[in-house]
């Protein structure tokens, strides 16, 4: 995991987070081996902001990969405390990564906590559902 939790410290300075000053990164792994990151870019009409996990996702998604394709993604943060991902996140990481895919919330001081991507969300509306 060290050179996942590494990939996403280095993209956390791209973090355009200029109203919140609150940086975060995600790193993603592929089944191929492959990382892709993203960070949080924010917008002066807040709600346009996009979260560190969306843009990893977004950007994964955009180079052609799928759901099966992803193994596991960490989040880091500048934070002392773990944060965990917001319910937009929730909603868009259960239909974009496999229900199994480990999620690894870390802090830049070394705190870590991993859950899988289901328990993140109970009971989601998912494309089953339509
Ligand atoms: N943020 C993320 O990028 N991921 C999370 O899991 C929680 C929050 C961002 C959104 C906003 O740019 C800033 O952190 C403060 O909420």
């Amino acid at each position: 995991m060290k050179d996942l939790f590494n990939k996403a410290k280095a993209v956390l300075p791209n973090s355009y987070s200029v109203y919140s000053n609150f940086k975060v990164a995600a790193a993603l792994r592929l089944k191929n081996g492959e990382i892709i990151t993203g960070v949080n870019v924010e917008n002066a009409s807040f709600g346009l902001t996009n979260c560190a996990e969306r843009s990893a996702l977004f950007t994964a998604y955009s180079q052609g990969y799928r759901k099966e394709d992803i193994k596991e993604m960490l989040i880091t943060t500048e934070q002392t405390e773990l944060i965990s991902p917001c319910g937009a996140c929730r909603q868009v990481m259960r239909e974009l990564m496999p229900d199994d895919a480990k999620v690894h919330m870390t802090t830049v001081d070394g705190k870590t906590k991993t859950v899988e991507n289901k328990d993140l969300l109970p009971f989601a509306f998912t494309e089953n559902d339509l």
